[in-house]
């Protein structure tokens, strides 16, 4: 599993990147894929070696690091953090945990790609950044994974190509559906504790982050609702998943998070945004849907049809003109080249692959791979105002923008720099 390939196509050797990574359940078995598959498909500068996951439990670990690929394992990430053969700490864990395991590693000299959303508070986040910028020949980049998926960065491109014009209208939902069931159990995700909020931290930061990245806008002001359907949950004894299934004890428990958000926003370019995080919409399992509406056109994207962008070209006369349905699975298109011939279609798991792709080839290159955590800083400040306003009747909230140029393209990702 831990085969690499040290020669360049040129002859030369390749440096190596000792990746250690904390957590290995749903994130942490997408990353080992992404760590496993990234020199496998793309030709990357540096000679990614899987050197050591950390968990809690020994044997688990143990387990998990053969079964992922990884050379070792850790009971402590502190230990992981401080090993020689680790350049680059993967953070994968919950929330709570974030500031403290990246922080670390950034003093330790390591670079670290933390998962999203940043931290659970905008003062973590921004302890964070602060220990990014003490740490400037570091990478510090945060996991927001879908600006790596083909269809996406061919949205951002439309937009900056100008295709779509000044952006009017941002429309963006995340659509889940796994707790809408009473009877499904407590789990992390569902405690404020280690989450820091519910569906809005956990699936509300996606759609924020997409928002800012395709339009290069910030969220500059918002006005929101938050709601928590099911207030007392069944105590799992244990977990399998996402879906938190598992055998229950018959106590019950609080649900200290919401359950869905929904918020108005302003844009920094003067458009009106609307979005809606919850995990309540019954047969909407993993809908990431946005619609851009611009003074030239429109953009309009459903991760549940994850190869495909709808483009309406307003110049087009109206007898022929309509939404254009792109299957965005040309060679021209991002990263599509290195996987399958035209029409065979990318995952979930292919924008983990990118994500650790832009990251090893930004980090050869001397460059800030993004989202950065001063990124990661905005989105989590758009989240504070949307809880600042919740909480005092929906009143209209400014967005804190103490970090210049935190919007989503402070600067290009590889794939974009490239065209
Ligand atoms: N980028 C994305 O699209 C995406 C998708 C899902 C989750 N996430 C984020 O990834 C992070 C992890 O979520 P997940 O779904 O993988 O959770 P999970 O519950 O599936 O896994 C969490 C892992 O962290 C480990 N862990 C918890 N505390 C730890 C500690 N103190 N020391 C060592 N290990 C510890 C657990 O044992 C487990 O292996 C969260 O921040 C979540 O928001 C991102």
């Amino acid at each position: 599993m831990t085969e690499t390939r040290p020669e360049t196509p040129d002859g030369t050797a390749r440096p190596r990147l000792g990746v250690g990574m904390v957590g290995y359940a749903f994130m942490g078995v997408a990353h080992s894929q992404a760590w496993r598959n990234a020199p496998r498909f793309f030709d990357l500068p540096l000679d990614v070696d899987m050197a050591v996951v950390a968990g809690r439990d020994a044997g688990k670990v143990a387990a998990a690091a053969a079964r992922l690929g990884w050379r070792d394992a850790e009971t402590d990430w502190k230990a992981l953090v401080a090993r020689d053969d680790v350049d680059l700490v993967d953070v994968c864990t919950p929330g709570d945990t974030h500031a403290d395991i990246a922080i670390t590693a950034l003093r330790a000299g390591k670079h670290v790609l933390c998962e999203k959303p940043l931290a659970n508070s905008v003062a973590e986040a921004e302890a964070m950044v602060a220990a990014a910028a003490a740490a400037p020949d570091q990478v510090a980049m945060v996991g927001f994974t879908y600006r790596r998926v083909p269809a996406i960065q061919l949205a951002r491109r439309l937009v900056v190509e100008g295709r779509i014009g000044q952006v009017r209208h941002v429309r963006a939902q995340y659509l889940q559906d796994w707790i809408a069931d009473p009877s499904t159990p407590l789990s992390w995700r569902l405690d404020r504790t280690k989450a820091g909020s519910g569906a809005l931290g956990d699936i509300g930061a996606h759609v924020v982050d997409l928002a800012q990245f395709i339009t290069g806008e910030a969220v500059t002001g918002v006005s929101a609702v938050l709601e928590t359907f099911v207030r007392e949950r069944p105590v799992a004894e244990a977990f399998t998943g996402l879906s938190g299934s598992g055998s229950t004890s018959g106590a019950t428990g609080p649900v200290t998070v919401d359950d869905a958000a929904v918020f108005l926003g302003r844009m920094s370019g003067g458009g009106l945004a609307s979005f809606e995080a919850t995990r309540f919409a019954y047969g909407r399992k993993n809908a990431i849907r946005l619609e851009i509406n611009g003074s030239a056109g429109s953009l309009a994207f459903d991760f549940e049809d994850m190869n495909v962008l709808h483009f309406f070209d307003a110049s087009e006369p109206a007898v022929t003109a309509g939404f254009r349905r792109i299957v965005v699975t040309e060679p021209e298109h991002a990263y599509v080249a290195a996987w399958w011939p035209a029409g065979h279609g990318l995952g979930y798991e292919h924008a983990f692959t990118h994500q650790a792709v832009d990251l090893v080839r930004g980090l050869a290159a001397g460059e800030h791979p993004t989202p950065t955590f001063a990124d990661g800083l905005q989105v989590q400040r758009v989240l504070d105002a949307v809880e600042r306003s919740a909480a005092d009747e929906s009143r209209w909230t400014p967005v804190t923008t103490s970090t210049p140029a935190a919007a989503g393209t402070s600067t290009p990702t590889p794939e974009e720099a490239a065209r």
